[in-house]
């Protein structure tokens, strides 16, 4: 069955090159589906786009038969990628502000695939702050933009804002659709968030990890076609929606997890924050204040990587390291003795960036050589980076070993 990319076409002048975009895509066996804003059929027929794609046309989800089946939903089910091009000023902020209020923005709310978007509009629209920050949101959720040209616009304006070319729009479909399935049949084990050592039923030892960096990379390895585990200390995130989701309190229940999962893992990313120490005694019971020791013993807990570097075989490891100085040197260490693939190092001595934070700063090192720093991203867009890394390291591993 080939596959499904439903087009979605909003009123910009360019709109007439969405006919050679759905030419293009049939030409490399795709299925099309379209999908028009009611402004965008002012300028150009529903008709025309229903005659070349061989499908029904959304505009008004109101006026289309309910036959069992809810179409922006169905259809929603059925797309392997969802392109906008032309996308105007106002779908583009349609969609960041979160706004669902006809078929086209609805449909982008109910899909769960690769979105590119392919804005077109006049340069002074396209260089206006609204726009620029509409356009960096939705990047930082993981739409994919396809920046216009410079050139003759269908305005007669001529400057930034023209509609990329239909085979450059093909072509990031393409790739979007190859990057979709990089980790297709790998298991994917992630673990996250902060680990809490208890005193007492009242009192822990822990550290301020939030586990959004752990929760996006479960997120990111999902969207590459990964079976993902998460395994996340307490946090107040919502796990992202088709992982297995293991929730632990302490280092040895998320070691007992770990080990639990590791012989199905393909390649773990342990991106948890565990404490290096635990409580030596604990209580069942609060411990009332008058009777707190002046001093109470810790223990180191175990090193959950490192027993696990000594047997991994042919799987991938990663590990991540949060440090202050000397940050190469020591993650380089790091990497050697826990026999890791790659090592991803938190710059945790900057504020707001980090432990905690939205965003962060990493240095990706791996064993054959490659090093990476980023700059200041969301831990989404860090999180995408640090799976696509990953990817390519699995594919030259098989390449190398003939797979
Ligand atoms: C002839 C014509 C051409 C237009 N071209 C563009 C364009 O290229 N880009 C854009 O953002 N808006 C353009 N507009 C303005 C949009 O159509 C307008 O903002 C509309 O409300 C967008 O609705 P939609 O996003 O639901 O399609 C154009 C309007 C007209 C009448």
């Amino acid at each position: 069955m080939s596959q499904m990319i439903t087009l979605g076409v909003s009123s910009s002048i360019s709109v007439y090159k969405s006919c050679e975009i759905i030419r293009e895509l049939q030409k490399k066996g795709f299925e099309v589906r379209v999908i028009c804003t009611a402004n965008a059929t002012r300028l150009i027929s529903p008709r025309l786009f229903s005659a070349l794609s061989g499908n029904r046309v959304g505009v008004d989800f109101f006026q289309n038969e309910i036959n069992g089946k809810i179409d922006h939903i169905d259809w929603a089910r059925k797309t392997d990628v969802f392109a906008v091009a032309p996308a105007t000023a106002n779908i583009i902020g349609k969609f960041a502000a979160g706004i669902a209020d006809d078929f086209l923005s609805t449909f982008f709310m109910a899909v769960d695939c690769p979105v590119i978007i392919a804005p077109a509009m006049n340069e002074v629209m396209y260089l206006k702050p609204q726009v620029r920050l509409n356009m960096d949101k939705l990047k930082s959720l993981g739409v994919r933009i396809i920046e216009p040209g410079r050139g003759y616009l269908a305005c007669g304006d001529e400057g930034w804002g023209r509609l990329a070319e239909p085979v450059e729009i093909v072509k990031a479909i393409q790739k979007a659709l190859k990057e979709k399935s990089v980790l297709k049949g790998k298991t994917v084990l992630v673990t996250a968030g902060p680990t809490r050592e208890h005193l007492d039923p009242v009192r822990f030892l822990s550290n301020p990890s939030s586990g959004k960096m752990g929760y996006a990379l479960a997120e990111a390895a999902l969207w590459r076609g990964a079976d993902v585990i998460l395994v996340s200390g307490p946090t107040h995130l919502l796990p992202p929606r088709g992982v297995t989701y293991k929730s632990v309190c302490s280092a040895s229940e998320m070691e007992h997890e770990v080990k639990t999962a590791f012989a199905k893992t393909d390649i773990l990313i342990m991106s948890a924050a565990v404490s290096d120490f635990r409580f030596a005694d604990v209580s069942q019971q609060k411990i009332k204040k008058e009777k707190l020791p002046s001093q109470i013993k810790v223990v180191p807990t175990k090193d959950i990587l490192k027993g696990i570097g000594s047997r991994k075989g042919n799987k991938v490891l990663v590990g991540f390291a949060a440090e202050t100085e000397n940050i190469k040197k020591n993650a380089l260490k790091k990497l050697k003795e826990k026999n890791l693939d790659m090592i991803v190092v938190n710059r945790v001595d900057e504020k707001n960036i980090g432990f905690g934070a939205d965003k962060n700063r990493v240095l990706f090192l791996s064993r054959d050589g490659k090093e990476i720093e980023t700059e200041t991203l969301s831990k989404e867009e860090i999180g995408r980076i640090v799976v696509e890394k990953i990817g390519e390291f699995v594919d030259e591993k098989n390449k190398k070993s003939g797979r």
